[in-house]
């Protein structure tokens, strides 16, 4: 034997198991520090393929195993980035299937009937996910969140999922989640890609990650060149090393591709020139060369090697050995022998899971998946969907291979795909429209009908995962299907709009729908009811409130005709809308009582055809201040919404809710309503819809006086909806900003901001008495900063047009308290305290209790001003009692401060009341970080449990040092603890 031909005879074996790591210090050190600390939550490793992110995956899982960690692996695949979880059922499926039933039976069933929409392991005994709404994926991931944590509890979790340049959209999604809302506990994500061809959007939330703290990073580059020769030391001859090197870039995969390709040469031909010229040959240009060196290692293999390989490329990865004979065409018995030349040949590795095998690298697998011709591809997917359907498997989990090899006109396929495509809606819609677009593909001219149908199931999957403008599109090609005029083709046109109002294209919808209508000749049928009313919703985005009161009274004149309750109702209540715009008295009072009785008298399969007029209903409630009522109308619309899967209106109708919950001052079950609301729009990933929702939050958080919140959600949602071009929902969304910047002490912010929202001093974007709100904040703002003629000026805006509003509860509540600021501040006092105690008197009346106790508090504040000291006392204990109860920790804060200037000593008589006098001084945020650093948690750790930002996180607690007197952690730590 030579002496190369006896190297490579020593080294094969080491090739066919890793060789031992080489270099990576710096990387190590970074990956051993996530394992010191909780956080970050995210370790990211990024770079190109084969240069090493897998294999520092595994060393870290080492560690992590090392130290106890329970240790769960996945990776998605290339060619099958279209099966639903597909990272995540990798990684957790075989684990939770091997869990007895008792861990699991702790999780409640309908966490538990959440998760099963992931894991295959948890269907034994739920049958069908309990999710309708794909707006409501984000329920899916709070399940998974907290299934991690609930794992992390005996000891520390780490999740690796790698390749996921390859990663399947629902996976996307729920990482995305995970990213945003780390679960809580000890749990480490560690993710491995090739950046160039990751999603937009998930490497949008993993910059977004860094960029709050919770990722880290590691981007290994090239081995030096001492690490690339310790690494194929001994395998190949000292002179080919530079070439090597140079040619690989320093790339270990191509390193030891290199070293194999010599290695087999020096196997099958003793050194000498030939040999030699290859030598040469192999060493350069890899990658080709790799990739040229690979295709001959396949054609090598006997013929049954070699197609079990091609089985198995397609079936998997990692592949089943039974799929891979399948696949393959040849039974199972005769497929081990071949398996076995595979695994000795170190082409393909074994798995922890017996029975399960995988290919040496993602590059490889695709090397031999390409030798396989198309047209045997297409025949394995065949007969992999056979044998799967054969053994009952559901259409969701064979319509990757019936997708892959079906022909046009397969009927049998054709409904596979369309169940599959229904089936997946729920959790990954974008799936379900790629299996409904495969569905369209295969389907024969002439079924107009059901072509009809797939577009609109797709048009409905693309909205729900925020594929508006594709949306759009599949609508556009259902109604080419559809004579103009037609009924059905009016409905899909009206549809379209609706989809065009979420792009923004307002333009385009109102003309689309003018120019339906025309086209129908019969204008009191019920399409021409339902068009009108679209017509009045279509006034609302343009501010146009004489069009929509003419189109909510033809259209409810229509519905009424027709006998059509639902679309009377939901005219009813646009035209409500319209006469609050244009400030006209009692017509509107009719209206909306007209609307709300008959949305009471329908029943839920007749609400839930017209989902609109329950939404708009809670709208006109909403502006008529009937918050107990939007609140119900609200829930009922939300639950119908769940119960049919139907999306378009359930961050709207949240919206409503969250605001009367907070007028109401139920200000927990607002803040629950607003975070839904965020939720569902993330994973809608639109950014109108996300807009609205922040803005949602945005009020909630101005009411209890996390401005930090308030503020960075307001202008975040300012700037998302800004983009929508003006409007009255706009508008709302930069007067809610003013509102958190006035309180945060940013007067000139807030006067800009809400001057710009509201189109101007006129404020004629803003609806009727609206714009007593926008006026409102205006006096505060210039009285604060010391301008009280302008405030007057302000001021005497919202007089002019206080008589002629109704109702007028929560404008003369904006009236007078605005009054009794500019008075306090003219040194007014006693008129000040008249002004802010008939505030309180239309705010209770109006059943907005928020806004009554708020200016209890003003009138308690002007009273002692006047030195009437004992009423003043009177009416700043309620205050604070009322602020308490609804959780408004700020004002309750201010009205304790005015107390003590009275010389009253009160406490803040706060829920959890425990704390001594220093704790006392803190805010509900202030206290909960106060005690979670006395835990002894980082600034990083805190942020990510409150979900806050470091640098909020810093400003707080120089507040809490200087309201407890002390000057470093620790010194805060022994302060609580005394
Ligand atoms: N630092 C290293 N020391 C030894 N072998 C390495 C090193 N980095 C990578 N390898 C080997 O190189 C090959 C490719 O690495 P891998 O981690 O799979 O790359 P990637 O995941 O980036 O595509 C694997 O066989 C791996 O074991
Ligand atoms: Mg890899």
């Amino acid at each position: 034997m030579t002496a190369a031909a006896h190297t490579a005879a020593a080294h094969v074996d080491g090739l066919s198991t890793a060789a031992p790591l080489v270099g990576r210090a710096s990387e190590l050190a970074v990956i051993a520090s996530t394992l010191n600390g909780a956080l970050p939550a995210v370790l990211r490793l990024a770079g190109e393929p084969g240069i090493g992110k897998s294999r520092l995956l595994t060393e870290l899982a080492a560690s992590a195993d090392a130290r106890g960690w329970l240790v769960l692996e996945g990776a998605a695949a290339e060619f099958a980035e279209d099966l639903p979880f597909g990272v995540f059922v990798g990684a957790l499926d075989d684990y939770l299937a091997a869990l007895d039933d008792r861990a699991l039976a702790r999780i409640d069933p309908a966490t538990a009937a959440l998760l099963a929409a992931v894991f295959p392991a948890l269907r034994r005994d739920i049958a069908a996910p309990a999710l309708a709404l794909p707006n409501e994926r984000y329920r899916i991931h709070r399940a998974v969140r907290a299934l991690l944590a609930r794992l992390a509890g005996a000891a520390p979790l780490l999740l690796v999922l790698d390749d996921l340049h390859w990663v399947d959209t629902a996976s996307a999604e729920l990482l995305t989640h995970l990213l945003a809302y780390p679960p809580r506990g000890q749990v480490l994500i560690a993710v491995g890609y090739r950046p160039a061809q990751l999603p937009e959007r998930l490497r949008a939330a993993l910059d977004r990650g860094h960029a709050a703290g919770r990722v880290v990073g590691v981007e290994p580059g090239p081995l030096s060149r001492d690490d690339a020769r310790a690494l194929v030391d001994g395998l190949v001859p000292r002179a080919e090393l530079p070439v090597m090197y140079a040619e690989s870039g320093g790339n270990p995969f191509y390193l030891l591709e290199l070293a194999r390709a010599l290695l087999e040469l020096a196997r099958a031909a003793p050194p000498g020139r030939a040999a030699d010229r290859a030598l040469a040959d192999i060493s350069r240009q890899a990658p080709a060369a790799v990739a040229a060196a690979i295709r001959q290692e396949i054609a090598a293999f006997p013929a049954t090697a070699r197609s079990l390989a091609q089985g198995a490329a397609v079936s998997g990865e990692p592949f089943d050995v039974i799929a891979a004979a399948v696949a393959a065409d040849m039974p199972q018995s005769d497929a081990l022998g071949p398996l076995d030349q595979l695994i000795s040949a170190g082409l393909v590795l074994t798995t922890d899971v017996p029975r399960r095998f995988r290919f040496r690298h993602p590059l490889v697998r695709r090397a031999v998946y390409e030798s396989a011709g198309p047209g045997w591809r297409i025949a394995a997917h065949q007969r992999l969907a056979e044998a799967l359907r054969a053994q009952g498997v559901p259409p969701t989990e064979l319509a990757h291979h019936v997708a892959a090899a079906a022909q046009p006109g397969d009927q049998q396929a054709i409904d596979e795909l369309t169940i599959a495509g229904h089936a997946l809606a729920g959790r990954a819609p974008l799936l379900a429209a790629r299996r409904f677009g495969a569905a369209l593909r295969l389907l024969p001219g002439g079924e107009t009908c059901r072509r009809l149908d797939l577009l609109q199931a797709r048009a409905a999957s693309l909205g729900a995962a925020g594929w508006l403008t594709e949306s759009r599109a599949a609508l556009m090609e259902a109604m080419a299907l559809v004579a103009p005029g037609d009924p059905y083709r009016v409905q899909l046109e009206t549809r379209c709009a609706g989809v065009e109002h979420l792009l923004g294209l307002h333009p385009d919808a109102h003309r689309r729908l003018k120019s339906a209508l025309d086209t129908l000749s019969d204008r009191g049928g019920a399409p021409a009811a339902a068009l009108m009313t679209e017509l009045a919703a279509d006034a609302l985005w343009r501010t146009d409130w004489e069009a929509m009161r003419r189109w909510g009274q033809d259209a409810s004149a229509a519905g009424r005709h027709l006998g059509d309750r639902a679309i009377e109702a939901a005219a009813l209540a646009l035209l409500a809308l319209g006469e609050f715009g244009l400030a006209l008295p009692e017509q509107a009072e009719d209206a909306l009582l007209g609307a709300a009785t008959l949305v009471e008298s329908l029943t839920d399969a007749e609400l839930a055809a017209r989902p609109d007029a329950s939404f708009y209903l809670t709208h006109a409630e909403f502006a008529y201040e009937r918050f107990e009522r939007v609140v119900r109308h609200a829930d009922r619309g939300l639950r119908l919404a769940r119960a049919t899967g139907q999306g378009q209106f359930f961050i709207g109708t949240l919206y409503a809710k969250t605001a009367a919950l907070t007028f109401l001052g139920r200000l927990d079950e607002a803040r629950e309503a607003a975070d839904e609301a965020v939720d569902s729009a993330l994973v809608t990933g639109n950014d109108n819809q996300l807009g609205f929702a922040l803005q949602a939050r945005t009020r909630v958080a101005t009411a209890t006086g996390d401005l930090d919140v308030a503020v960075v959600a307001g202008e975040e949602s300012a700037a998302l909806l800004r983009r929508l071009g003006p409007s009255v929902l706009v508008a709302g969304s930069a007067w809610t900003l003013g509102e958190a910047l006035l309180e945060a002490g940013d007067l000139g912010g807030c006067v800009t901001t809400v001057l710009d929202a509201v189109g101007g001093p006129n404020a004629e974007r803003a609806a009727g008495g609206f714009r007593c709100r926008a006026w409102h904040l205006l006096v505060r703002a210039e009285t604060a900063r010391g301008r009280l003629d302008t405030a007057q000026s302000w001021l005497d805006r919202i007089d002019a047009i206080l008589p002629r509003l109704t109702p007028s509860g929560v404008p003369t509540t904006m009236a007078e308290t605005a009054r009794a600021w500019l008075l306090l501040a003219r040194g007014e006092a006693g008129p000040a305290a008249t002004a802010a105690l008939a505030a309180a008197e239309a705010a209770d009346s109006a059943q907005a209790r928020l806004e009554a106790s708020r200016a209890r508090l003003l009138a308690g504040r002007a009273l002692g001003a006047a030195g009437l000291r004992d009423q003043a006392v009177e009416l700043l204990e309620r205050a604070r009692a009322e602020l308490d109860h609804y959780g408004a920790h700020r004002y309750r804060d201010e009205a304790v401060q005015e107390l003590r200037r009275l010389g009253r000593r009160v406490g803040r008589g706060g829920r959890r009341g425990n704390g001594g006098p220093g704790l006392d001084a803190l805010s509900e945020r202030e206290r909960q970080i106060a005690e979670l650093v006395a835990e002894g948690r980082t600034n990083k750790e805190i942020g990510a449990e409150l979900l806050l930002s470091v640098r909020t996180v810093e400003r707080h607690l120089t507040h809490i040092f200087g309201k407890l007197n002390v000057a470093s952690r620790a010194q805060l730590g022994a302060s609580l603890r005394s």
